[in-house]
């Protein structure tokens, strides 16, 4: 082999079902070889990584951007640096920016913002009622995947009928694209918070009284309904309840295709933290009680929940800290600071870092049709890589991130467990824990490299595409009754 750019050598290199001492070699854009040290080719730099690991870029599947519309709190340039410093070298961004991305105007204005980023980035189209006519020209134009805020929630984008998102499912399961769903009811959230704001209720739990279980309950099972009627695929927002997990299992058991993500903020934090953070822990759907966390956690682990995501939410800080509850706005952000939390527990022995990788990166790869080139560490890969060292302590601190939303529920959080590189196909885009600026613009789309498996659309002859042409030899009227 010629000389190739790269040598990773004395790390240890982890995978969703083995940890190797091993070498990679990386040429231009790709992982060329993974082997023992002595077999890899001369190379023009050598990162010594003695004691690290090397996991594959995290994969964040639900991240917020705000550009365009809401620069004050992120850009894709400030998110997506964030990124970089987190350990996550693929994004998948959300519709409810200003305007949302239900336009191919919208869409290539997001795709135009997008070209500052730092990582690679797959788009969520929106799934509403005025977009379920145009799904297919917004795949063509770039959209990956598709969200349907089945949940009200940040940028009052209305909840999709059910009969929209029947015809949505409908048109999208021959194509094998998957919906991501925040899955609340919005009618009762909406009739609950109206109550409570005519009652004067503004503390901070009020939000959490808003947005019951029962809610989460519903919607999960009224969207799991409609894809397993149709045989879309699903994949179920920031799961936050212990009570509507066994509707996940029953589906999966069914051979429903979903898949499920939870955040850091479930697993980690409940109404005993609500105090003293008050509105900065307000997002959808809420924090909720203790006893919520440790099913989370076991899911994670039995598979019910497939994968970890941050639902990197930014606002500005005075939009987070207002004393009526409701004037504060939902969400916070995450992206920076998941891999570390994430590790921390790893170091806690509450799981094995091929856990980790499994839920951070293989999931969300084959979730999205992007693994093989994403997801691990093998030749032909993109060489998208988490330099980790595991035993570096810290505290976690808002006013060091990335982020311009300087507001996190995780400031002054200790953690034992760092990215300290991150390469993205092949480039470092942060490099001893510091942003390569030179890297903003390198990020592109996954687009190109997304290919879903085969798609089993169901019950085709009901769907509505099917039923609105009268079929030959059916009389027009009933007959008149004499
Ligand atoms: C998100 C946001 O701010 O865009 N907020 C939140 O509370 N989670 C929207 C969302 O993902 O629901
Ligand atoms: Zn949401």
């Amino acid at each position: 082999m010629n000389q190739v750019d790269l040598v990773i050598r004395g790390a240890r290199v982890v995978s969703d079902h083995q940890i190797i001492e091993a070498s990679v070699a990386i040429d231009g854009e790709i992982i060329v070889a993974v082997g023992h040290d002595d077999l890899m080719p001369s190379a023009r730099e050598v990162l010594q990584a003695d004691g690290l690991f090397l996991l594959p870029g995290a994969i964040d599947s639900h991240v917020h951007f705000r550009d365009p519309g809401y620069p004050h709190k992120e850009t894709w340039k400030t998110g997506s640096a964030a990124a970089a410093c987190g350990g996550v070298t693929t994004v998948f961004e959300m519709p409810n920016t200003n305007p949302p991305t239900a336009t191919i105007d919208a869409l290539n204005l997001k795709l135009k913002a997008a070209e500052s980023s730092y990582v690679d980035f797959g788009i969520h189209g929106l799934l509403g009622d005025d977009t379920v006519g145009h799904l297919e020209e917004l795949i063509d134009a770039g959209v990956t995947s598709f969200k349907a805020f089945v949940g009200n929630t940040f940028g009052n984008l209305p909840s999709p009928s059910d009969g929209a998102l029947l015809e949505g499912f409908e048109k999208l399961a021959p194509l094998g694209i998957r919906t991501v769903v925040h899955a609340e009811n919005s009618s009762i959230l909406a009739r609950r918070q109206k109550r409570m704001q005519a009652e004067g209720r503004i503390d901070a739990l009020a939000h959490l009284a808003a947005r019951p279980v029962v809610a989460e309950i519903e919607a999960i099972g009224r969207v799991l309904t409609l894809a397993e009627w149709t045989g879309a695929r699903v994949h179920i927002a920031h799961h936050s309840a212990a009570d509507s997990l066994f509707l996940i299992r029953e589906a999966k058991r069914r051979g429903v295709d979903v898949t499920v993500e939870t955040c850091p903020q479930y697993l980690l934090l409940n109404t005993d933290h609500a105090d003293h953070l008050g509105g900065i822990l307000r997002l959808n759907p809420p924090i909720r009680e203790a006893r919520h966390n440790q099913p989370l956690w076991d899911a994670m682990m039995d598979g019910t929940i497939d994968m970890i995501a941050t639902d990197h939410a930014p606002h500005a800080p005075d939009e987070k800290t207002r004393a009526n509850i409701w004037e504060c706005d939902c969400g916070f952000p995450g992206i920076e600071t998941q891999m570390a939390l994430m590790l921390t527990e790893v170091n806690r022995d509450r799981a094995s870092l091929m856990d980790y990788v499994r839920w951070s990166s293989v999931n969300p790869a084959k979730a999205w049709g992007i693994y093989g080139t994403k997801g691990v560490i093998a030749p032909g890969a993109h060489a998208d890589i988490a330099v980790v060292d595991m035993n570096k302590s810290g505290i976690l601190s808002e006013n060091e991130l990335q982020s311009i939303s300087k507001i996190s529920p995780w400031d002054g959080r200790a953690v034992k467990g760092y990215p300290i590189h991150t390469l993205l196909r092949g480039r470092f885009v942060m490099r001893n824990g510091k942003l390569v600026t030179e890297a903003a613009g390198w990020g592109r789309s996954v687009k190109g490299i997304q290919a879903m498996p085969k798609a089993k659309p169901l019950n085709t002859e009901h769907y509505t595409s099917a039923i609105l042409k009268t079929p030959e030899g059916v009389r027009l009227t009933a007959e008149p009754k004499r």
